[in-house]
């Protein structure tokens, strides 16, 4: 191996004839390993001789940075990867732009030669062909089937679930296959259950094509369906082998839906970022705008902050039911309504609101902090308070089946201290929670 300030060119030795030879697979992710520690390198280059010294240039990397930021350039751009750490049951982000558009990277991981694609009534006629490319491309040993379920939340039950294992067991699939999720947190939701308990476990790849998705749903392996007294009450944590993000695919996405996202987004700053908090403060008005490197960016940061959360409490004894900011509040909305009016990062804003104003009555935040959370969602579009029909008893009766019921007690989580400082805690006043109910509920 070889190095210059930029450049590493490694050399291989073989006595095969050097043209038989594919690309290494893994090359963008020795490239990136190799840049972690020297930020200068921009280039990678492998070359293979054998005895008769016939020299074959396997591959060059190059790029300036290894960011998505440049993803908009037409080169085939390099993925930013974010490692989730669980063991040997860890697995990469692939982050980027026409990142569907290099198979390689998807079919390094479907196991067995036969895939399952769920998706839905609106992803699949923009979608579905590209990722049926990506899965076969090069590669005719592999063949694809499609779930194409209805579009919604009010979907995402038992029923839909049933349609997914109907048409794996109709394709006669067997626990070699790999289920695709295409689409946004609902088929991936499903999707992961279904590969969760299909023949005990089968591989499961996500492709989130919906902001929400790709900042959180699609990360951490949490998987499940609605019940009719509860939203997410039935499911598993199931980790994917990977997840795909083509940042191209927010090109179709809905303004109202790409709003929903940033909620998400918000929530990881307020909990646990306070740089990624004043950053978005500077840059949200780019971030509805849709301009790339900022998306780009605020997917990332929200993926690093995710897998760190996860790697550090995968099954959420702790830590990782502070992701939850807002959705204790935000459940009773969307469950109150029915699922499909608001939509779930509305929901999260108006309970993110909730929970901050009962954070500030506890004496645990300053009135700034309040402002700048009514601030940033106003900005974003998102709703600062719950629907005018909700009243104080359809939120506590909802909340009383939350998952985070423990021993009748609600915990909840509160921002306490600082910006980017939650906790986790049953141990509240009760007068406080009483008094947000009724300040942001008419009756
Ligand atoms: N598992 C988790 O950790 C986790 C975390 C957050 C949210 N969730 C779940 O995620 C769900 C919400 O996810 P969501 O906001 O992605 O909703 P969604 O899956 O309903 O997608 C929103 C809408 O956008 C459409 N769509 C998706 N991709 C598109 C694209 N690229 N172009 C055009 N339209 C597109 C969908 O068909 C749908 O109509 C909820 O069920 C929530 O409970 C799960
Ligand atoms: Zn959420």
């Amino acid at each position: 191996m070889t190095s210059t300030a930029n450049t590493i060119s490694l050399s291989l030795s073989t006595t095969h004839n050097p043209s038989s030879l594919s690309k290494p697979k893994s090359l963008p992710d020795f490239y990136l390993r190799f840049r972690n520690q020297n930020p200068k390198l921009t280039r990678v280059g492998i070359s293979v001789t054998n005895p008769n010294n016939r020299i074959r240039t396997l591959s060059t990397i190059r790029a300036s940075t290894a960011s998505v930021m440049e993803a908009s350039s037409k080169e085939k751009s390099l993925p930013t990867i974010v490692e989730v750490d669980l063991g040997n049951r860890s697995y990469p982000i692939y982050i980027g732009s026409g990142l569907l558009d290099q198979p390689e990277l998807l079919q390094r991981h479907v196991h067995g030669k036969r895939v399952l694609v769920v998706t839905n009534s609106t992803v699949a006629p923009l979608y579905l062909d590209k990722v049926v490319d990506a899965l076969t491309r090069g590669n005719p040993n592999v063949s694809v089937d499609s779930v194409i379920l209805p579009d919604g939340e009010k979907y995402k039950n038992m029923e839909t679930l049933m349609k997914v294992f109907d048409k794996a067991i109709e394709s006669r699939l067997d626990r070699r296959c790999t289920f695709v999720a295409l689409g946004g947190g609902v088929i991936g939701d499903m999707c992961g259950f279904a590969a969760a308990s299909f023949l005990r476990g089968v591989n499961f790849i996500q492709i989130p094509t919906t902001v929400m998705a790709q900042v959180d749903s699609s990360v951490g392996g949490k998987t499940g369906i609605n019940h009719p007294l509860g939203k997410n009450l039935i499911g598993a944590f199931y980790q994917p082998q990977c997840v795909l993000i083509d940042t191209d695919t927010l090109n179709t996405l809905p303004d109202r839906e790409l709003a929903s996202g940033l909620a998400e987004v918000i929530k990881y700053g307020l909990i646990r970022d306070a740089v990624f908090f004043e950053w978005q403060e500077k840059n949200i008005a780019a971030l509805m705008a849709r301009d790339p490197s900022a998306m780009a960016y605020a997917i990332k940061r929200s993926c690093e902050n995710k897998a760190e959360v996860v790697s550090l409490d995968e099954k959420e004894s702790g830590l990782r039911a502070t992701l939850n900011l807002g959705h204790t509040f935000g459940h009773a909305i969307e469950t109150g309504f029915g699922y499909g009016g608001w939509l779930h990062g509305e929901a999260v804003a108006a309970g993110m609101v909730m929970a901050v104003d009962m954070s500030y009555r506890l004496g645990w935040i300053d009135d700034l902090l309040v402002k700048r959370v009514h601030n940033i969602l106003q900005q974003a579009k998102l709703p600062t308070a719950p629907p005018d029909t909700i009243t104080v008893e359809m939120f506590k009766s909802v909340m009383a089946v939350d998952k985070k019921v423990a021993d009748g007690l609600l915990r909840l989580i509160l921002l306490k201290g600082s910006l980017g400082n939650c906790v986790f805690t049953g141990d509240y006043d009760r007068k406080a929670l009483d008094e947000t109910l009724r300040a942001f509920c008419k009756s």
